[in-house]
């Protein structure tokens, strides 16, 4: 096979559901719709990868939604605690990853965009990241492009090049972003007792008994180790008071600030716990560099934040316990995130 129908064989395999019914690398997953596989969807998913590497979609042309996530990082970015957006501006988030983004009911920190689809607009015409006036001079600067017209006509027909499906191929690229199958899924849902260790397994222990999992879920069927819900676990509050290094000057209430209710302060979408071991550093702004640092935080019960989640309480973990609840963490990785990685990139034909 040459590369390019390796690498369809393999997009084929990530984006059919029936195929993922007995693949490895869904193992543990939530069953999603089945993707098609004909021609033309292949197509899109195909575009939309080249789409994800484009610099030319930003106004100046230098950067790419693959500069803030990047394949080989787990689709986010290991360096820094925040993203840095057009001329080396630091953004008030850290970039979340990519890897089985299509499990979220709600995308960004704070949920603001419904569909993946929608999400693309945001980092396209935001002044601090892509930079550009209208969602129109972006289509109109594929449109002028010959390669983009005939790709984008063999993907969605005479249709085009358009807002529409612009976001479409993206967002088709986005779902085979798919990573289960971890050690942990083996051995709770492959039930291959010798999957994870002893430590790593009296590690989910510790994680069921703390109540991580009434916000990061995990049931009988599959654990996408999120509720969906937007929940405050102090950080906001401690880093204002700069007991998390710097002292931030720039304050984030996260969900509030798209409902404006008061429960919703400084609360922020429980991320999914997948992979967590490739995605440092953690929390929405970054602001927790490594897992230990996050099985720290938890121990102590966040910060004194009175708004703070009853549930993020103290836990007075021993030191045996915190490992093993850093070594169960650390089994969440699927093997397929490297693979993703190394077929993500466009290659010299
Ligand atoms: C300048 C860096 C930067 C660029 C460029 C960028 N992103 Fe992001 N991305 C981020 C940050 C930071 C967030 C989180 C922002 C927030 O929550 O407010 C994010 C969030 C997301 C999310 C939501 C993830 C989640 O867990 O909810 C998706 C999906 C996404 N980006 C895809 C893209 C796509 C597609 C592009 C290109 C069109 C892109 N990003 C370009 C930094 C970037
Ligand atoms: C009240 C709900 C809740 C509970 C209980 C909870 N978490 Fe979280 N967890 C969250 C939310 C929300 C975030 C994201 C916070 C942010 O972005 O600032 C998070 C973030 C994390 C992260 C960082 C993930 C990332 O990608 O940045 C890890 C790791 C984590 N939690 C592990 C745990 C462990 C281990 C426990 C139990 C000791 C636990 N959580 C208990 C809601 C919860």
């Amino acid at each position: 096979m040459n590369p390019t129908a390796r690498r369809l064989a393999l997009i084929l395999a990530l984006a059919t559901g029936v195929a993922f019914a007995q693949d490895a690398a869904r193992l543990g997953l939530p069953a999603t719709a089945p993707t098609a596989t004909d021609e033309q969807t292949l197509a899109r998913i195909e575009l939309g990868r080249r789409l994800f590497f484009e610099p030319q979609l930003a106004e100046d042309g230098v950067m790419a939604c693959a500069t803030c996530h990047i394949p080989e990082h787990a689709f986010t970015v290991n360096a820094g605690t925040v993203a840095f957006g057009r001329g080396g501006q630091a953004l008030r988030r850290n970039s979340p990853t990519l890897l089985n983004i299509d499990l979220a009911t709600s995308f960004f920190h704070d949920g603001r965009a419904g569909t993946l689809e929608e999400q693309v607009w945001f980092p396209l015409l935001s002044q601090s990241e892509m930079w550009n006036p209208s969602a129109e001079s972006v289509v109109g600067r594929l449109r002028y492009r010959r390669e983009y017209a005939d790709m984008f006509r063999r993907a969605f027909g005479d249709e085009g090049v358009s807002r529409k499906t612009l976001a479409a191929a993206i967002a088709a690229y986005e779902r085979t972003l798919v990573a289960g199958g971890s050690r942990f899924d083996r051995w709770f849902y492959g039930k291959e007792e010798a999957a994870l260790t002893t430590e790593e397994q009296a590690g989910f222990t510790v994680f069921n008994w703390s109540g991580c999992n009434a916000c990061h879920v995990v049931d009988a069927a599959s654990a996408t180790f999120s509720d969906n819900r937007f929940r405050n676990t102090g950080i906001e509050w401690a880093r204002a008071r700069g007991e998390l290094g710097s002292k931030k000057t720039e304050s984030d209430l996260g969900r509030f600030e798209i409902t404006g209710r008061p429960e919703d302060r400084h609360a922020f979408r429980t991320p999914s716990l997948r992979n967590v071991a490739l995605t440092a550093p953690y929390m929405h702004d970054g602001s927790l560099p490594t897992l230990r640092d996050v099985v720290e935080w938890y121990d102590r019960g966040g910060s004194a934040d009175p708004g703070k989640d009853p549930l993020v309480r103290p836990l007075r973990l021993s030191e045996a316990q915190k490992r093993q609840l850093e070594a169960f963490l650390k089994s969440l990785t699927s093997e397929t995130a490297a693979v993703l990685a190394r077929e993500a990139r466009p290659r010299p034909q």
